[in-house]
């Protein structure tokens, strides 16, 4: 169901501070805290006696003390005090996550710790350079499988009826749509000529009139979804084309975590070339993105029941094409890890 020799995404750092805050990540319970010398410790959320998870107990230094009998765990997991007992049990220890942060991002390793190899993080290109904006971005916990979400990320075409105000625009429902698959993933992408600019982007771009806009929506393993837009000037945009100095690019990085089967904590933030200093348009940005991404939850929730309903008929469409054959390519790589 999950793949799980990857970093996902745990937190914002910004998020966590010296104070033990719990988290679920498929389906494992964590407890995250940042350590006096500024690192952050991921340790499982459960004390070995009781299973009292540790995130209710107290942060003492750097040490965590269970709330129901004083056992002290350390953030490497070994026990280091056992008050009621005249020795410390040697079963008494709590599995470490690896982690590191990167991104603005506090992000964990839920496999072997043995293959954690921070090159194996996501790369975000430009992300030092200053000629870049971002927004502060965000987190929404969407009820529904992560899966649900990955399809809509490779759906370009939901956005001429799900985001008529914001992303939609001419040529969004029925414009035809290139797959490229790759090893750990599949981009779903097209071209859209000549056609007024859509609400989201309008006051954004530099130029007059109508544009040639590129929707390019790509997924990577286990879940990491790029939505790359450009709008640039009429005449200049195309797959084979240089990128126009006047062209806008946005790239919104969308980072699933998986809470559980059912829940998905969706961490995003948009990076765009122009009006790096710029608040009142970060601000702008992320106010729409999260407006949008609030329609797609009402959405997304909604299918995650609709589809559990079994004596309904159910189809694919052709703007499928992307997310089945992604669904296969994290399928295989699922069942490569488990088998060792
Ligand atoms: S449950 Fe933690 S010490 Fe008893
Ligand atoms: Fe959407």
């Amino acid at each position: 169901m999950f793949l799980n020799n990857c970093w996902y995404i745990a937190a914002w750092s910004l998020d966590i501070e010296h104070a033990l805050v719990a988290r679920t990540i498929l389906n494992k319970n964590l407890v995250l805290y940042r350590q006096q010398n500024g690192v952050v410790a991921i340790l499982e959320d459960a004390c070995p006696h009781r299973k009292l998870p540790l995130s209710k107990g107290r942060l003492l230094g750097d040490i965590v003390e269970c709330g129901y009998h004083g056992l002290q765990f350390d953030c490497s997991g070994n026990c280091v005090l056992a008050p009621t007992q005249s020795s410390i049990p040697t079963q008494a220890r709590v599995r470490t996550y690896p982690v590191l942060e990167k991104y603005g991002f506090v992000w964990v390793w839920m496999g072997d710790p043995a293959n954690a190899d921070e090159s194996k993080i996501f790369d975000i290109p430009n992300f030092e350079n200053p000629a870049w904006g971002k927004t502060d971005g965000g987190v929404l916990e969407i009820a529904c499988h992560y899966l649900w979400v990955t399809d809509n990320l490779l759906d370009p075409s939901h956005v001429a009826w799900v985001h008529q105000s914001s992303f939609g625009g001419p040529g969004t429902g029925d414009t035809p749509l290139q797959i490229k698959t790759f090893d750990d993933g599949v981009v779903v992408s097209r071209w859209i000529y000549n056609q007024a600019l859509p609400p989201y982007y309008a006051p954004l771009v530099k130029f007059d009139g109508n544009c040639d806009r590129l929707q390019h929506y790509e997924v990577r393993t286990p879940s990491v979804c790029i939505n790359r837009s450009i709008f640039t000037p009429i005449g200049t945009g195309g797959q084979e084309a240089e990128l126009d100095e006047k062209a806008y690019v946005m790239v919104s990085y969308n980072f699933l975590t998986p809470v559980d089967e059912n829940t998905t904590a969706y961490y995003w933030l948009q990076h765009y070339n122009n009006d790096p200093h710029d608040t009142a348009i970060a601000k702008q940005l992320n106010d729409g993105a999260i407006m949008a991404f609030n329609e797609d939850r009402g959405i997304l929730e909604a299918v995650h029941i609709g589809m559990k309903n079994m004596t309904t008929p159910k189809l694919d469409l052709g703007l499928d094409a992307g997310s089945l054959r992604y669904r296969k390519i994290l399928d295989r790589a699922i069942t490569k890890e488990q088998a060792g």
